[in-house]
């Protein structure tokens, strides 16, 4: 997709669809009075019926086959006084998926027109770019038949109410370009089955990267490397598999040399049977997408690349998959992890953290200014939050406000939640330093509090994605977050 911006009236403006707003009270949004005065009248008229209400992300398509444009879609936005970010990304998103529909091959929206509330002219490009990309995604079908087709969508104009704001605007739209393409790989990895996605199919995806983008470089440790390295807990969660686990190490180095990286730690479990503690079969098939976090780092490294973000990242992602069989890990063993602390298998369901410990130990040697974990790690933060917020817990509340005001920025939102020294206490074990797990109060929480074990004097803080990674039913498959999250964070470092 090409993206640009414009400014200018829509009466002026040639594109093959232009997409304009109409408020729920019936009012017509600039560009859609513009156009209608060149149209006779005929979208007052279509308001007038009651044929369009303006509900949000309501859309109708009129074939107008007139000077300047082919088509208009006219895209309801809500109330006019509660118009803001949110209801903006809503309704470019129900824009971009019904010009999909439509065989233009360009599109201008002007809905970045209208008065959207605190959002400047590089937002308003950045989620337009997003959402279009988001809208045109398409799940990496393994059919023998029926392919969906394929969108004519080729170029995507966004408008600004000035001249002076469209190289803002612009830089939101490359900005937003590289998001949704990184967010587009985390769709796909997470979406893919666990008999294609396997931590060697993820190690090989950290190559192709690297050879994509010179800025990146990827790394893998095989299983004899780690446990030269000690890492007895990420082994015991492998342990009951026939695929090889595999640490991948993924480079972006945009910064100065010897500039403090960042580092994204991110769970890539590629298939989560529960193992031992083996889960209940309902939803079980949701548990390939227990790699997302895994993709969303390989996404966000992606993203990074594509913007030419200039910051040293580093990537850290331990894969594998956690079964069951005659050699898996057993509730009650006590396993070694890499930072020498021991801790009893409770359940060995509670595997993320087993793996991430390591990771997150490992992760030391790089010196990190900030480390972030992402991780679809309990199913108590779907419980606590549902599925539109990310949780974050941090040892620094600075941090975890900036992650925070990030996810408000890129409409990716995270919440942050409390990590006392009482939830600790939930944590203790008769048989080694601590356990694995505990009883179901507070489980994003305590599984936090077990992370926090390890990260003694970094600057950490952990995302907990488990119900807003992926989304269930009809449409199930992989939201692409907190990748708009995790580059806005990114872009915003001081
Ligand atoms: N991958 C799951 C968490 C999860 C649950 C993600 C639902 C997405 C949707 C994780 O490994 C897990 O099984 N966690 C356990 C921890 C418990 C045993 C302490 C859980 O949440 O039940
Ligand atoms: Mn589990
Ligand atoms: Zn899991």
């Amino acid at each position: 997709m090409r993206f640009y911006a414009v400014s200018g009236s829509a009466a002026r403006q040639r594109t093959e669809c232009a997409i304009v707003g109409l408020y729920e009270s019936g009012t017509l949004s600039t560009a859609a009075a513009q156009l209608d005065a060149v149209l006779g009248g005929r979208i007052a008229r279509l308001v007038k019926r009651h044929d369009a209400r303006g509900k949000l992300g309501e859309c109708s398509l009129l074939d107008v086959d007139h000077a300047p444009c082919e088509r208009v879609l006219l895209v309801g936005l809500g109330k006019k006084e509660s118009f803001g970010r949110k209801q903006y990304k809503k309704a470019m998103l129900a824009a971009a998926a019904a010009v999909a529909k439509t065989g233009a091959r360009d599109a201008v929206s002007f809905l970045s027109v209208e008065p959207i509330a605190a959002t400047d002219a590089y937002y308003r490009g950045r989620l337009a770019a997003e959402s279009v990309g988001h809208a045109l995604y398409r799940v990496p079908a393994i059919r023998s038949t029926r392919q969906p087709p394929v969108p004519a969508l080729k170029n995507f104009g966004v408008a600004l109410a000035g001249k002076d704001q469209v190289k803002e605007a612009g830089r939101g739209l490359e900005h937003g370009r590289g998001i949704a393409a990184g967010a587009a790989l985390t769709r796909d990895l997470a979406n893919l089955p666990a008999n294609v996605c396997t931590p060697t199919y993820l190690a090989k995806q950290a190559r192709e990267l690297a050879k994509q983008y010179r800025s990146v470089r990827a790394e893998i440790l095989d299983e004899p490397e780690l446990k030269r390295l000690k890492m007895g807990s990420f082994l015991s969660v492998t342990a009951g598999t026939d695929e090889p686990a595999k640490l991948i190490l993924l480079r972006h180095d945009g910064g100065e040399k010897g500039e403090a990286p960042v580092v994204l730690v991110g769970k890539g479990v590629t298939f989560d049977t529960g193992g031992i503690s083996l889960k209940q079969p309902p939803g079980m098939d949701e548990m390939k997408f227990d790699m997302t976090g895994a993709a969303s780092v390989f996404g966000a490294l992606k993203a990074a690349a594509e913007i030419g973000l200039k910051r040293n990242l580093i990537g850290v992602v331990p894969a594998c998959e956690n079964m069951p069989s005659g050699r898996a890990t057993k509730p009650g063993d006590v396993v070694r992890s890499m930072s020498g602390q021991t801790i009893e298998v409770i359940n060995t369901d509670a595997e993320g953290r087993l793996i991430l410990c390591d990771a997150l130990t490992y992760s030391r040697r790089f010196k990190p200014a900030v480390v972030v974990d992402i991780a679809t790690l309990t199913g108590a933060c779907v419980i606590a939050l549902g599925a539109h917020t990310s949780a974050v817990m941090s040892n620094d509340d600075d941090l975890a406000a900036e992650i925070e005001e990030a996810g408000r920025r890129a409409e990716d939102r995270a919440w942050h939640m409390p990590m006392a020294e009482e939830y600790h206490d939930q944590l203790k074990s008769n048989f080694a330093d601590f356990a694995n797990a505990c009883g179901r109060d507070g489980g994003a929480i305590t599984a936090a509090c077990f992370l926090a074990k390890f990260t003694d004097g970094l600057r950490w803080a952990h995302i907990d994605i488990a119900g807003t990674a992926y989304v269930t039913g009809a449409h199930k498959g992989s939201t692409g977050r907190p990748v708009p999250l995790l580059v806005d964070f990114l872009l915003h470092l001081p």
